[in-house]
C-alpha cells in the first residue's frame, strides 16, 4: 500500500526515480508524484492516476523523492497525491498516522493551512513547525509525536544532497549501486537500479547525506549495518502479455527454483521446534491464508499434529495465549503484510518459535522469524498472487513432511515426488485452450460458485478469490458437502458451479453434488486428473488436470483456475495487474 522511493545521484536522479516509481506501482496506482531538490528549491509534480500521468519534461536535481499511492485518507486526487509540501520541506509517506486528526487541529490552531485531506500532510506540517535549522532533529522530533505506522522520506530545501527517512512498522530499505543511493519501500523495485541493499529495522532512521547512505537512531547516532547483494530473482517476469499472464507462465520455473532452494535448506536449526511444538499455528492473509489452510490439511494428515489456522487479522483480534513451546508459521509472499507482521510480532512476544515462509528474503517478516523458508518465485508484480501460491504450497508441503519426519521419524510417501510438480505445472498449460473457452462461456455470468471436498475445498476458495479480485464477479466457494445446506438455493438456470475432484475417495460425492446442481439447471464444470471421474461425470464441461501424487494436487489444480480468472478478466476488458481498489502489499491494517 503506497510505495515510496528516494534517490541521490550526482548525474541527476529524475530518470532513476521514475524507473523505481514505475516498479513500485503495484503497491498503489491511484496517484503518483515526485519532488526534486535543486538550487532553485524543491519542485513537486504530482497527479491523480498512474506513474504515466507524471509525463513531462525531466525535473532537475540530484536529490529526489517519489510516491505511488493507494488512498487511505482522502480520495485519489491531485491535491491528495504525495509528495506533500510545507515550508522548506517535501515528504512522501506510506502507512497510517493514527493521531492525524488531533495533530491537524493543533497545527491549524497554530496557523498551518492544509492543502490536502491526507493524514500524511500532517507530518510535513509538523516537521516545518519543529524546524530550528537542524533537518534531522526536526524529522526525529516529528516522528516522536506520531502514532501509527510510517515509512517516510523527506527533503529539506536547506540541505541539498540530503534525504531523511524514518521507519515504524511500514517497510523501508536502503540501497546503493549504479552511482546512486536509494531508499525504497521494497527490494523488487530496485532491481536493475541498485546492487546492494539493507533493510531498516523498526524505529530506525535512514539518511542520505555527504554522498553516502547510513542508518541511525532517533538521536542521530549512527548504527553499523551490513549491506548485501540484491537477491537474484528480484526482477519482474519479462515477455509479452500482462504481468499476471507472465507470472502464470512462470509457475514451472518458480517451482523448480523453489525446489532447488528447499533441497539446499537445512531444517536442523528448527528441528527442536518442529519436534516438540505443543501447538502449531499458521497465520496469513488472502491467498497466503489458503496456502496455510493447505498446510493444515497436509500437516494434520502426515504429521498427526493439530494445526490452528487463522487469518492474521483474526489471530490479532483474539490474540490466543501464545507461549513458549508453540510454533507459529507465518506465510506471506511479500513478508510485509501489516496484519501478518503484527500476528508474527504477537507470536514472538509471547515466546513462540516463529517460522516464516516468504518470497522476500529482506522483508520484515523474514527478519523477525527464527527460521525462514524462502520461496524462490521471483518478483511477483500482478496484484493477484499466482506463482507465489504454487511456491507457498510447495514450501509448506516440505514443511509438513519435515514435521512428520521430526515427530514420527518418517517422511510422507509423496515427499520424494515434489519434483513432479514442475513438469505437471507445465502440462497444466495444455488445458488452457479449454479453460479459455470456458471463460468465454462464463463471461456473461454475474457470479459463480466453486466447490470441492477435502483438499479441494481450499483450491475452490483460491479460485473464487482470483475471480472476485480481478474479474469483478461475485464468486464464492463452498465445501461440496455443504452445498445442499443452503447455497444450492442460489443455483438457477445457467448458474455456473465449478467443482474440483482430485481426491479419488471423495470424487463420487463431489460428482453427486454436481448432479444436484445439474438437476436445478446449473451449469456444471468439473476439474479432475482422473479420466474415469471426468468421463462418468454429468458435467457440462470437464477439464483434465495433470496427475501428481494426490496430496500434491492443489499446487497443480489451481493453475487452470488462475488462468480462468485471468481470461475472464481480459475478456471483460479489465487490467489483471491492477485490479480496482486493491494493491499488492497490504502494509496498513
Ligand atoms: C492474492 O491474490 C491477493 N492479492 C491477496 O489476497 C494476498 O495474497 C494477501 O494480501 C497476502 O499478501 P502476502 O502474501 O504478501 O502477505
Amino acid at each position: 500500500m503506497c510505495g515510496i522511493i528516494g534517490c541521490f545521484s550526482r548525474e541527476g536522479c529524475y530518470e532513476k526515480l521514475m524507473e523505481g516509481l514505475a516498479r513500485l506501482e503495484y503497491r498503489g496506482y491511484d496517484s503518483a508524484g515526485v519532488a526534486l531538490l535543486s538550487e532553485g528549491g524543491i519542485a513537486v509534480r504530482k497527479r491523480r492516476g498512474g506513474v504515466n500521468a507524471l509525463a513531462g519534461p525531466p525535473l532537475a536535481g540530484q536529490t529526489g523523492i517519489g510516491h505511488t499511492r493507494w488512498a487511505t485518507h482522502g480520495r485519489p486526487s491531485d491535491a491528495n497525491a504525495h509528495p506533500h509540501a510545507a515550508g522548506k520541506f517535501a515528504l512522501v509517506h506510506n502507512g497510517i498516522v493514527e493521531n492525524h486528526a488531533a495533530l491537524r487541529r493543533e497545527l491549524e490552531g497554530q496557523g498551518a493551512v492544509f492543502a490536502s485531506e491526507t493524514d500524511s500532510e500532517v507530518v510535513v506540517q509538523l516537521i516545518a513547525r519543529l524546524y530550528r535549522g537542524d533537518f534531522f532533529a526536526a524529522v526525529s522530533a516529528a516522528c516522536a509525536r506520531l502514532q501509527g505506522s510510517f515509512a517516510l522520506a523527506v527533503l529539506c530545501a536547506d540541505r541539498p544532497g540530503e534525504i531523511v527517512c524514518a521507519r515504524r512498522k511500514s517497510p523501508l530499505v536502503a540501497a546503493a549501486g549504479g552511482g546512486a543511493l536509494f531508499v525504497c519501500s521494497d527490494v523488487p523495485a530496485l532491481a536493475g537500479l541498485a546492487e546492494y541493499v539493507c533493510p531498516a529495522a523498526d524505529g530506525e532512521f535512514v539518511r542520505i547525506a555527504g554522498g553516502r547512505v547510513f542508518f541511525c537512531d532517533g538521536e542521530g547516532k549512527e548504527i553499523a549495518k551490513v549491506f548485501s547483494r540484491l537477491p537474484e530473482g528480484s526482477r519482474a517476469e519479462t515477455g509479452g502479455g500482462t504481468f499476471m499472464e507472465r507470472e502464470i507462465a512462470a509457475v514451472p520455473r518458480a517451482l523448480a527454483d523453489t525446489l532447488a532452494g528447499l533441497r539446499g535448506l537445512d531444517f536442523a536449526p528448527c528441528a527442536r521446534a518442529l519436534r516438540a511444538a505443543k501447538r502449531v499455528f499458521a497465520v496469513a492473509c488472502g491467498t497466503a491464508y489458503h496456502a496455510a489452510l493447505a498446510f493444515k490439511d497436509a500437516a494434520e494428515r502426515e504429521a498427526d499434529v493439530t494445526v490452528l489456522c487463522h487469518t492474521s487479522s483474526a489471530f490479532r483480534d483474539r490474540a490466543p495465549r501464545i507461549g513458549q513451546g508453540d510454533l507459529v508459521v507465518a506465510v506471506s509472499q511479500s513478508g510485509e503484510t501489516a496484519d501478518t507482521l503484527e500476528a508474527a510480532r504477537l507470536a514472538k512476544s509471547g515466546g513462540a518459535y516463529l517460522l516464516s515462509v516468504t518470497n522476500a528474503p529482506h522483508s520484515s517478516l523474514a527478519a523477525l522469524a527464527d527460521f525462514g523458508i524462502a520461496m524462490r518465485a521471483g518478483a511477483e508484480v500482478a496484484v493477484a498472487a499466482t506463482k507465489s501460491y504454487n511456491c507457498q504450497l510447495l514450501c509448506l508441503y516440505a514443511l509438513a513432511a519435515q514435521l512428520a519426519f521430526f515427530r514420527h521419524a518418517r517422511f510422507p510417501a509423496w515427499y520424494r515426488s515434489l519434483g513432479a510438480l514442475v513438469p505437471a505445472a507445465r502440462e497444466a498449460f495444455s488445458a488452457f485452450p479449454a479453460v479459455q473457452a470456458l471463460a468465454a462461456r462464463l463471461a456473461g455470468a454475474k457470479g459463480m460458485y466453486f466447490i470441492g471436498r477435502g483438499q479441494d475445498a481450499v483450491t475452490a476458495a483460491e479460485g473464487a478469490l482470483k475471480v472476485r479480485e480481478i474479474a469483478y464477479r461475485f464468486a464464492e466457494s463452498c465445501p461440496a458437502g455443504e452445498l445442499k445446506h443452503g447455497t444450492l438455493a442460489l443455483v438457477e438456470e445457467g448458474f455456473p458451479v465449478l467443482a474440483l475432484a482430485t481426491e479419488r475417495a471423495l470424487a463420487q460425492k463431489c460428482e453427486n453434488a454436481l448432479a444436484e446442481v445439474k438437476a436445478r439447471g446449473g451449469y456444471a464444470v468439473l476439474f479432475s486428473q482422473y479420466e474415469e471421474v471426468l468421463s462418468a461425470s454429468c458435467a457440462d464441461a470437464a477439464i483434465r488436470l495433470p496427475a501428481v501424487p494426490e496430496p500434491l494436487m492443489p499446487a497443480v489444480a489451481v493453475i487452470p483456475l488462475q488462468e480462468l480468472a485471468c481470461s475472464l478478466c481480459l475478456l471483460s476488458g479489465y487490467d489483471p495487474d491492477r485490479p480496482r481498489n486493491l494493491a499488492k502489499s497490504v502494509t496498513v491494517e
